[in-house]
């Protein structure tokens, strides 16, 4: 097994986004996927082990369950790019179904380096497998991908995670459209969506009582401090989940705790909070079994199977374009 990652030494925009997000008018907000630095990405692997947060167990059931018959259904031969590989655990399942039946190979689509090198040590051992990472926001990395293609080779998207439903819905819309732009008729995209399920075990699953989530959140002021040489005193914001029934989504905010003014120097601003003023740092969608087929047919895809698990309401999709 080959590995290696493509790296752009990306600029990230994190200054110019945190400078943005914390001086609009009306509500602060910060975009989610900040929360994934070293630490949030560790984090976020233990809020998937965590009993209350089952959408990550939900996911790998699927997989593990049905992968040969996921696969089954694929046209040959296959190449497997995944948006937003994490750790990679999930992905095995898919990878070593395909083996059985061709040589595959995996590029995980990332911007966080730490993943990716989480990923390509999980997987590693898969000798059938070459994996090669790309450090690069999701579209550009899949449209590097897709250059790689051979004649007649078909791609298998993997969006896993329900990553999808932390856009919000006409963005995410969007971004399955451009997703599909990139694809051919015959490809696929295999989406793991977190379905809807009761508000209280929601805030649970956000708000959980050993406080992971509260750390993977909070982590997002002590990454601007660390990165933008910011002065945000953690103790003096609190970790915040919401349901926003008309959204159909959960909500992840900062609260401030008092009044006060945090200076962030990289970004070369001052900004002022009032007490019980929030920044809002990520929204989770849930997602109902009709919708999906719904979503495929408006983005050119068509939805030819669904798996759902029965601990946790989740569901794998096979969308193949059209
Ligand atoms: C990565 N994403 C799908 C997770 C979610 O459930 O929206 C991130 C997360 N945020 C808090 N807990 C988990």
């Amino acid at each position: 097994m080959l590995t290696g990652t493509i790296s752009s030494g990306i600029v990230t925009g994190f200054a110019q986004d945190v400078r943005a997000g914390l001086t609009t008018r009306g509500q602060k907000e910060l975009p989610s996927k900040y929360l994934y630095d070293t630490v949030g990405s560790a984090l976020f692997e233990v809020i998937s082990a965590l009993p209350e947060y089952g959408a990550t167990r939900a996911d790998e059931r699927l997989l593990r369950k049905h992968s040969r018959e996921i696969v089954s259904g694929l046209s040959s031969p296959v190449l497997v790019a995944e948006l937003g590989s994490g750790s990679g655990k999930k992905t095995r399942w898919i990878l070593e179904a395909l083996c059985r039946r061709q040589r595959t190979s995996y590029y995980p689509i990332e911007i966080s380096a730490t993943a990716l090198n989480m990923c390509r040590r999980e997987l590693g051992d898969l000798d059938a497998v070459s994996i090669v990472g790309f450090e690069r926001e999701y579209l550009d990395g899949l449209l590097e991908v897709a250059a790689r293609r051979e004649p007649g080779q078909h791609i298998l998207v993997l969006f896993l995670g329900s990553t999808i439903g932390n856009f919000d819905r006409p963005a995410g819309i969007r971004f399955l459209h451009e997703v599909r732009g990139i694809l051919v008729p015959g490809d696929s995209l295999l989406l793991g969506t977190d379905l809807e399920k009761s508000v209280s075990q929601l805030l649970l699953a956000y708000d959980d009582p050993l406080g992971v989530t509260a750390a993977f959140n909070l982590n997002l002021l002590a990454r601007i401090n660390r990165e933008l040489g910011a002065d945000f005193d953690l103790d003096q914001f609190e970790h915040i989940a919401r349901f926003n029934s008309e959204a159909r989504s959960i909500e992840m905010h900062l609260r401030s705790r008092r009044s006060q003014v945090v200076n962030v120097a990289g970004a070369e601003i001052a900004v002022s909070f009032s007490e019980n003023e929030t920044i809002w740092t990520e929204s989770s969608h849930k997602f109902c079994l009709e919708e999906l087929f719904q979503i495929a047919e408006e983005t050119n895809f068509h939805c030819a199977a669904q798996w759902v698990d029965r601990e946790w309401a989740f569901a794998e999709s096979l969308f193949t374009a059209t």
